[in-house]
Parts: C-alpha cells; sequence; structure tokens
C-alpha cells in the first residue's frame, strides 16, 4: 500500500547539503494505522511528504498503491494523490473562507457538480460534529473544532490514506483524545489507511497499531506498539515509552533500597501478556521460605494485553532466594535486578 523502498532524501541549500532521510525502508499495510515517532528534526515530516509527492525523494523507490511515484507523468501523479488526504498541526485551514467553502475546496478543484459537493460538504460536516457550523469562519473555532474541518477537508474526495503530520500537537490532552477518537473511527468504518507522525509516545500509544522510531533521518526501531512499548530496544524509543509508561521507580523508593544496606534482593519483575494473569508473588511466598514485600508497581494495557512491572524485595536466605530466582526462570518471567545507583 505504502512502500519506502531504501528512501534517501537530500535537501540542497547553495553548497550546503542536508541528508533528512536515509535508506528508509518502511512497509505500511492496507487498513492500518502506522505511527512514526522522533524528536523534532528527525525527518518525519520529509517523510510523510514524500507519500503525496510533497517531496521528491532523491534515492530508493516511493511506491503507493503499486505505483512507483517517480516514474509517473503528473496527471498520474495528481490521480495517485486524489487518493490521499492529508492533515497538519496548524490545520491549513483558509481564514477568508467558511467552513463549507474550505471542506469544499478539493471538490471544486476535483470539478464535481454544485449539488453533488453540496450534498457531500453536509455528509463530512455531519461526520466530524460539525453540522452547525458550515457558515462560520475558522477563527471562530476551537483548534478541536479547526481540525475536524481539516479532517471533513482531507476525506472530502475520499481517498484510501490519510497523513497526519502532527495532527493533535496543537492541541490539548482532553481534544487531542477526542480527535484520535475520530482518526480511529475513520480507520475502522472508511477502512482508510492511516500514516501518523508525532513526536507524542501517548498519541502512538492511543491509536497506533505498528511503530517506527525515527532518529537523524533514519528508522532506527520498528515493531507493534506492544513490542516497542513492552521491549523498546534503543536508548531513543525507551526515552519515549518512559514518557508515558511511568515504570520509572520512584526517587522516594530508591532512597528507601539504598538505606536499607541488607537488601540486596530487589527485582524488577516484568509482566507481559498473560503472565500478569497469574497469581505468581504468592506462589513464591508459599513455595518458598520468603517473603516477598512489593515496594512499586504498576499494571497498565497496551493493545488490550495486560502489561506492567512490579519492584518487589525478596526476603529471606541466599539459598531460597536463589531457588525463588530459578523457578521464575522455569515460567518464563522476564526480571531484572534493581541496582538502585544505576537506575
Ligand atoms: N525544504 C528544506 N530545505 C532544507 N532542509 C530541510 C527542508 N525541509 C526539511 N529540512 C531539514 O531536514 C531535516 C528533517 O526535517 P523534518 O522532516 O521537518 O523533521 P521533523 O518533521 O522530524 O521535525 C531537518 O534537518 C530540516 O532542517
Ligand atoms: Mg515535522
Amino acid at each position: 500500500m505504502i512502500h519506502f523502498q531504501n528512501v534517501g532524501k537530500v535537501f540542497t541549500n547553495g553548497n550546503e547539503q542536508i541528508k533528512a532521510l536515509n535508506d528508509i525502508d518502511l512497509k505500511v499495510n492496507k487498513g492500518e494505522i502506522y505511527g512514526v515517532i522522533g524528536f523534532s528534526g528527525a525527518g518525519k515530516s520529509t517523510l510523510i511528504r514524500c507519500v503525496n509527492h510533497l517531496e521528491r525523494s532523491t534515492a530508493g523507490k516511493m511506491i503507493v498503491d503499486g505505483h512507483d511515484l517517480s516514474t509517473l507523468t503528473v496527471k498520474e501523479i495528481r490521480e495517485v494523490k486524489k487518493n490521499i488526504g492529508m492533515i497538519f498541526q496548524h490545520f491549513n485551514l483558509l481564514n477568508s473562507k467558511t467552513v463549507y467553502a474550505n471542506v469544499a475546496m478539493p471538490l471544486i478543484l476535483n470539478k464535481m457538480p454544485k449539488d453533488e459537493i453540496k450534498q457531500r460538504v453536509y455528509e463530512l460536516l455531519e461526520f466530524v460534529g460539525l453540522s452547525d457550523k458550515a457558515n462560520v469562519h475558522p477563527e471562530q473555532l476551537s483548534g478541536g473544532q479547526k481540525q475536524r474541518v481539516g479532517i471533513a477537508r482531507a476525506l472530502a474526495t475520499k481517498p484510501s490514506i490519510l497523513l497526519c503530520d502532527e495532527a493533535t500537537s496543537a492541541l490539548d490532552p482532553q481534544t487531542t483524545s477526542s480527535i484520535l477518537e475520530l482518526l480511529r473511527k475513520i480507520n475502522k468504518e472508511y477502512n482508510i489507511t492511516i500514516l501518523m507522525i508525532t513526536h507524542e509516545m501517548s498519541v502512538i500509544r492511543e491509536i497506533c497499531d505498528r511503530v517506527a522510531v525515527m532518529e537523524a533521518g533514519e528508522i532506527i526501531e520498528e515493531g507493534t506498539v506492544f513490542d516497542v512499548f513492552s521491549r523498546p530496544k534503543t536508548q531513543t524509543a525507551r526515552n519515549f515509552v518512559n514518557t508515558v509508561m511511568h515504570d520509572q521507580i520512584p526517587e522516594s523508593i530508591i532512597k528507601m533500597i539504598e538505606s536499607n544496606n541488607g537488601s540486596q534482593n530487589v527485582f524488577r519483575i516484568n509482566f507481559i501478556g498473560q503472565s500478569a494473569g497469574q497469581p505468581l508473588l504468592s506462589q513464591l511466598a508459599k513455595k518458598f521460605a520468603i517473603d516477598v514485600n512489593v515496594l512499586f508497581g504498576n499494571i497498565t494495557e497496551l493493545q488490550g494485553i495486560p502489561f506492567g512491572n512490579l519492584i518487589v524485595e525478596l526476603q529471606g536466605s541466599e539459598a531460597e532466594v536463589n531457588r525463588a530466582l530459578e523457578y521464575l526462570e522455569t515460567k518464563e518471567i522476564d526480571f531484572n535486578e534493581v541496582i538502585p545507583h544505576a537506575s
């Protein structure tokens, strides 16, 4: 559906060359919500703009709906672009025109008959919940309402792909949630493939199926949202995950462990999927001559799968603690020792 094949992009400014994308290999399947996260300057906007040919890749192949964009004529590109809608961080609405006229714009450009335009625009405004705002100007709307107009306009030509460039970054958390809910509805009801870029991990967590982490023009990590959140591989991905998972051990707990000289047996036990539902700690305490002291815990849900971790202190003789740890290993429970100075 959307396939970046070793895509590169170099901007040339005078005699300065800026490598914005390097060897991007990425496939977005039909009907999925794919997120790309990265810090500012990572190359995210350049990446998404290659899909609708707002930027031309300078290396590799950009394949959209089976077409290699570099081989198409201007007219053929226009046809491909009709199938792609886009929304922006700052909405990009025309303030001099009404909401109606903004949404109608792409249909007018497509030379749709006037009465059909009217029907389509009202249908779209109803879908995004703005039926009563047709005749107002964008400056009279809230940020969330402006983005709804942006979404209605992007959907006007019935695209099968929707590109979102930081679409919720200018919105407060509550409005962000309502816009994400609308995007999910668009994805489900119309089976529209969504490629969204963001610097907010909470956005990825809320609606994406898969995610790629970008840094300095490259994709450094990629996978299902569950995999990347539960086992991030790179430091950058870990940093992003930590912004939403709050699984850092609180400072007060670390101080407590440090001041408790005798307690070296502090472990972080990761619960993923099924193991989150097992009465693991009570089993440990029953099977072995140890006490389990829970210091900190966090269990949440990712894509409908339980996920979390507990910081526990195992109190008992060295031999019993070791037996308990061996038991955890046989259960394929993921755990590691917490060394306060390093965390
Ligand atoms: N039109 C351009 N001309 C020159 N450099 C650009 C242009 N657009 C983006 N860049 C550079 O490419 C890099 C990636 O930018 P961008 O794709 O906007 O990143 P992001 O969206 O992740 O913040 C940055 O170093 C940026 O300065
Ligand atoms: Mg950007």
